[in-house]
Order: structure tokens, then sequence, then C-alpha cells
């Protein structure tokens, strides 16, 4: 990635001097793309960085970790007051804050980016979260990021994100949504293939369709790809014959960490990391299968109307990702103080990342009225869109409990949506089931205060 977005700045007419722990790596590189722009490369670290501008930008592209704080180790010795050192890898946004209070104590502004798009995204414009300190970000790096990055109407897909470890907050929550979207599509493949009984150039065929809806966005565009992919070597289907065993590197559990400990409900995400760690688990989902039965009544025939349905479903599964994912990034921002704009990041969403979709033009007018807007769903657009697809969205999810095919994210969303627009739930009986055994109190609807009520004595009830 980092030699991607080495080039893309380069083809850019934007001097960029590279450096690589591995000197053969430098030479190959300048070898194969010195040509296309003002490239320069050096072996050497101190002459590398004795070689670029001051105030010095240096962008370091390597895995988030232990690696990105080896670089800082390195490199930190070398720059001077005013420098700009540029973390673009996928950090935790603990860390980013733990290393811009480094930095900032040596003078030197730490600027953390999430940058989606994968390799492709890298060199052909990307989109881009920065965080950090404004100021030296707008002076010094804005005019690069902005000329790299993906368009979407002609705008960049990039925008100051907010103070610290904003940018890569941000980051983790798109790589969050991500994992809640993979998993929404694989469900609906799932359902399409072993419920509404297509096979799988049907399959193909019905994501490609998908794409030129409401539903249009890149995963479910590269779905269609993945599913009419032949395998080579054996002639079968790719998606036969590679292991269904999901890996991940930890954004996505970190995401869901994060939500547990702000008590943000995000239970598409953390259904979604769930599902791959139960997809990890294949020797023990074999002997499952032989010992664990399932519904009598098997699926499998042809149901067309599963498959009309499953489109809302997934549709309105979508937003409720998308709700819970802003709903988390609202909370965080409050509690850190940074200020994130929603709506700003709904707009560096719509091109370049791998969440790109065509729904994100809608959450961005819905967060640009109202930016305190509390969940996205209460949006008029939104609102509307979710009663219009609840019918086929509860049809999809009873009808797949009936075959026995699990669908944790669908039908997971399908709950918060219903949970969220009750009034009044069945947590008073857990107050009361808490203050019974272990005298937790409650609180009243009628009177202001704390309560217990004496079980074991004669059911009186005393005020806390
Ligand atoms: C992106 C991707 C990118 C990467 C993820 C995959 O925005 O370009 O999200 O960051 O593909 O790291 O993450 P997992 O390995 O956890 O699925």
């Amino acid at each position: 990635m980092g030699a991607n977005l080495a080039r893309n700045i380069a083809r850019h007419g934007i001097p960029i001097a590279v450096h690589n722990r591995t000197a053969a790596r430098t030479r190959r590189f300048l070898e194969r793309h010195g040509a296309e722009g003002p490239i320069d490369g050096y072996d050497s670290l101190e002459r590398w960085i004795g070689a670029l501008a001051r105030p010095r930008v240096v962008i370091s592209m390597v895995t988030a970790g232990e690696a990105t704080d080896a670089v800082i180790e390195q490199v930190a010795p070398h720059l001077d007051v005013g420098d700009v050192l540029i973390d673009g890898g996928n950090a935790h946004f603990r860390d980013t804050q733990r290393r811009h209070a480094a930095l900032a104590a040596r003078g030197v502004h730490f600027i953390g980016a999430g940058i989606s798009g994968g390799e492709e995204g890298a060199l052909n414009g990307p989109s881009i979260m920065p965080g950090g300190d404004r100021e030296p970000y707008e002076r010094r790096v804005a005019a690069i990021f902005e000329a790299v990055a993906a368009r979407y109407d002609g705008e960049p897909c990039c925008a100051y994100v907010g103070p610290d470890g904003a940018g890569h907050y941000v980051k983790m929550v798109h790589n969050g949504i991500e994992y809640a979207d993979m998993q929404l599509i694989a469900e609906s493949y799932d359902l399409l293939r072993y419920g509404a009984g297509l096979d799988l150039e049907q399959i193909a065929q019905r994501f490609r369709a998908w794409n030129d809806s409401e539903l249009s966005s890149f995963l479910i565009e590269i779905t269609a790809r993945v599913l009419a992919k032949v395998d080579a070597a054996s002639g079968r289907p790719l998606v036969d014959v590679i292991l269904d065993q999901a890996e991940q590197k930890g954004t996505g559990r970190w995401t869901a960490q994060d939500a547990l400990e702000r008590g943000v409900p995000l239970t598409g995400i953390a259904e979604a990391v769930f599902a791959r760690t139960l997809s990890a688990r294949r020797e023990e989902r074999k002997q499952a299968a032989a010992r664990l039965r399932g519904p009598a009544r098997a699926g499998g025939g042809a149901d067309q109307r599963l498959a009309e349905d499953l489109k809302w479903a997934l549709y309105a599964s979508k937003i409720v990702a998308y709700a819970q994912g802003f709903a988390q990034l609202a909370t965080a921002s409050l509690q850190e103080g940074w200020g994130v704009e929603l709506a700003s990041m709904a707009s560096i969403w719509r091109a370049g990342c791998i969440i790109r979709a065509r729904l994100l033009d809608r959450i961005r007018e819905a967060f640009a009225a109202e930016p305190d807007l509390p969940n996205l769903m209460l949006a008029d657009f939104f609102a509307r869109a979710l009663a219009d697809a609840q019918e086929p969205w509860r049809r999809v999810v009873a009808r797949a409990a009936e075959l026995g095919i699990p669908a944790p994210a669908l039908a997971s969303s399908l709950a918060y949506y219903d949970g969220y627009r009750r009034a009044r739930g069945p947590a008073s009986l857990i107050q009361g089931l808490r203050d019974l055994f272990g005298a937790h109190t409650y609180r009243r609807i009628d009177r202001a205060g704390s309560f217990h009520t004496l079980w074991a004595e004669d059911g009186r009830e005393v005020e806390v």
C-alpha cells in the first residue's frame, strides 16, 4: 500500500522521497516506478530524512502495532521541531493518542491518518481520514492528501477529522461497518443459495442487479465478481474451494470492544466479529454437524419470495449497520472531545473506501440537516425506508430461523430496530431481579430516588 500511495503522490507531480527497511526493495521500486513522477529513493535513513524539505512531512506506511513504534523510534531522533510525522496504517486510536503525546513533547506533530481503499485505492484515490494537530495538517499535509484522494462530485474524499486519535478512530469504525456489511452480504448469499434455492450464476446476477438499486455499493459489486469466479485449478466455483474460515486483523474486534466500553449498542458489527470467530472453529463445527440436528423441514426448494425479500432485509440491515456505527462515532467524539462532523465523515466515505455506497449520500444529507441527530434511523428518509422494508425483513429473519440457516447480523439488526423503537421494554424486570437477589435497587417511573423492596420481610419498599 505504501508503494502505491507513493506512486499516487508522485503521479500528481508532488516530489517524494522513499525509503524502505530493505534497500533492494527501494531499488526495485525505483526501477519499476521511478519514471512515474518526481520520485527519489534512499537506502540510508539519515540521507532520506536529510533530503526532505523543511518542515518535513514523513509518511509511515507499515503494519499497525510494534512496527509503527519501531519506525517512530528510528525516525523521530532525526526530526526537528515543527516537522510532521504521519502514520497511515490501521493503528488503534489509543496508540495514536500515546504516540501523539510522546511526539508533541519533542515538538513533532503526529498525524494519525486512516486510509481506506486497499492497494487499488492507494494508487488511484483512497478515502483519507486524518486526525491530529489541525494547523500543521492544514498547512503542510492537506494539499497532498486532497490531491491524491478519491473524488466524489469533484470533491476530495479527505477531510480533517479531529485531534489526536480521531482519524484512526473513524477508520476503525469504518472497518467495523465493513465487517457488518460483509457479514450481511454473506448471510444473504447463504439464504439465496440454501434457502431460496438459487444457483451461483443466479445469485451473482442478483447482486449485479442490486448494484443498480438503492443497495449500490462497492462490496455488493465485488460480491458479484467473487461469486462468478471459477477456480482455474479445479474448474469449480472459487467460492466453493475457499476454506470457510474468515480471518481478521483486528479492527472489527476493536470496534466492538470500544462499543462495549462506551456502552453503545453495536449489535451488527459485534455479530459480524463473532460470526468470523465461529467460522474459524472449523473442526469443532464439522463434529457438531454430525451430532446436532437442525429443523425437520429442510429448505433448498425454489423460494421466489425469500429471494425477493432478501433485498429489503439486506437494505434495512445495512442502514442499521451505518446507524450503529455513526452512533458510536458520535458517542466517542463527545467523550473524547473530538468534535467529529458526522456529515463530513459520510461525505468522505462516498468514494475511494471499501464501504462506499449510494446510501452515504443520504447519510450525509441527514447529518448535514441535523448534526446532533441521535440516531440515523430517526432521519425521515431512513425512518421511511425501514418502515417500508420491515415486512420482507421480518419474513426473512423468520424464514432463516425456520430453515435453520444462521443469519445473526440480519436478525440482530431487526432486533435493534425493534428494541430502539420501543418506548417501554422489559428491563424493569431485570431491575426487579437484581434488586431481589442483590439489593441493587431500582428507580420508579412515578417518583425520583432509588428504592429497594424488602423481599424477605413484609415486601415493604424502602428508599435508599
Ligand atoms: C480498507 C480496509 C483495509 C483492510 C482491512 C481488512 O479500508 O482499505 O478496511 O483496512 O482490508 O484491514 O481487515 P480484516 O483483516 O480485519 O478483515
